[in-house]
């Protein structure tokens, strides 16, 4: 029953891009974790892996994996391609950027908050974001089966051209006119309509805002949009389909599927947030970025503390240190990207539950707009 007394009929609701992928729901989702990417394709939906935080030598063993446990189903590969990184990760220039007062912040921090050295490498402690670390995670996705390369932060249009001819669909994480019509100019053929709620880096326009209006620019061209930021439930899934967007692209709502393996001390922290508590920070990658709260943000934006240095110095500053409280989860520091939808996030379950609970939640909430529009 649905909060209004309305009895729902399983209704499923697909739309022109869910045929056109091969799905069977409107439900796409983004995760760095592969058992979480296989789950939504199981369950219908699409999911994407994102490999913004892989070493390229290992995105083709993962995404054969990938491929392996998904059998036919389609699935698609998300790539961070921001501008303004340097040509090649050369250790002596990196040094150049980081000036000595924000080496002995970062020390303090660590001393502080009793942090014990990481035994283990990370991505950040291995690699700096540069134009040549993207080439090569480029090229390792457009080697693979995948279905579709996603872009954000950057749209760069050669790196679109070349998809198109590996014959992958194009899709395009955009947070403001500006960009969707950057994307479309590069000749992206999906936009995702990500607003202010969301997880991760994020813009200043917010998602109800935001939807409509990139509905109405990219219809003449015939571009179907998804939309993201802080959608949680099947009621604003299907607000969004009202609006005109095609499907939802989720990024919080997996941090507590049992196949994400979230840290116990995380996921805690998940669960007991409200929406109030995340925030956007450039504490994390130098851009700003939506997060829980934790020590670390909080640290960032005390008087006195430095300025987070742009993208990619500010995790090659942090880096080291963030390996090592994850690797110790050390508790008042620990934190992920999160949205304002972490509301939902109440407690662990399974990726098939969660799909099962949006299509039952979109049903119900449908039947209960029908008896609105008829009463
Ligand atoms: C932990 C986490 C990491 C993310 N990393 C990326 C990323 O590497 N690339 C990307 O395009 N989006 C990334 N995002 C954003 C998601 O793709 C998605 O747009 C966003 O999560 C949607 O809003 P929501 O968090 O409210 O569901 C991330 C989001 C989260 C929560």
């Amino acid at each position: 029953m649905s909060p209004t007394g309305a009895t729902a009929a399983a209704h499923s609701f697909r739309t022109p891009v869910c045929d056109r992928l091969g799905i069977t729901t409107p439900i796409f989702g983004f995760s760095h974790e592969i058992d979480v990417v296989a789950a939504i394709c199981a369950a219908g939906g699409f999911g994407v892996f994102g490999v913004a935080r892989d070493d390229p030598a290992r995105i083709p063993g993962k995404l054969a994996e990938l491929r392996e446990r998904v059998g036919d189903a389609p699935f698609g590969v998300d790539l961070m391609l921001p501008p303004g990184v340097p040509e090649r990760s050369d250790p002596e220039e990196i040094a150049r950027h980081i000036p000595e007062g924000h080496r002995r912040f970062v020390q303090d921090l660590g001393r502080k908050y009793d942090v014990p050295q990481a035994t283990r490498e990370t991505f950040f402690t291995s690699f700096v974001r540069s134009r040549e670390l993207f080439e090569r995670q480029i090229e390792a996705v457009l080697a693979s089966d995948a279905d579709l390369v996603a872009t954000a932060i950057g749209v760069p249009p050669e790196v679109i051209a070349r998809a198109r001819s590996a014959r992958k669909t194009t899709l395009s994480l955009i947070g403001s006119p500006r960009h969707a019509r950057a994307a479309m100019a590069a000749g992206v053929e999906i936009l995702v309509a990500q607003g202010y709620d969301a997880g991760g880096h994020t813009g200043p326009i917010g998602t109800m805002s935001l939807i409509p209006q990139i509905v109405e620019m990219a219809r003449p061209a015939g571009i179907p949009v998804i939309a993201a930021g802080g959608i949680a439930t099947g009621s604003q899934l299907l607000a969004a389909l009202a609006m005109g967007a095609q499907g939802a692209w989720l990024g919080t709502a997996w941090l507590a599927a049992r196949e994400n393996h979230t840290q116990r001390t995380l996921l805690r922290k998940l669960i007991d947030a409200g929406s109030e508590d995340t925030v956007i920070t450039r504490a994390h990658s130098g851009k700003p970025c939506r997060v829980v709260r934790s020590a670390w943000s909080d640290e960032w934006s005390a008087p006195g503390a430095p300025t987070p240095l742009p993208m990619p110095y500010h995790q090659a500053l942090t880096g080291d240190l963030l390996a090592a409280v994850e690797e110790h989860d050390v508790a008042p520091l620990v934190y992920e990207a999160a949205g304002q939808g972490v509301a939902w996030v109440r407690h662990e379950e399974g990726v098939a539950d969660i799909v099962a609970r949006l299509e039952r939640e979109m049903s119900e909430s449908w039947a209960a707009l029908r008896i609105l529009a008829t009463g």
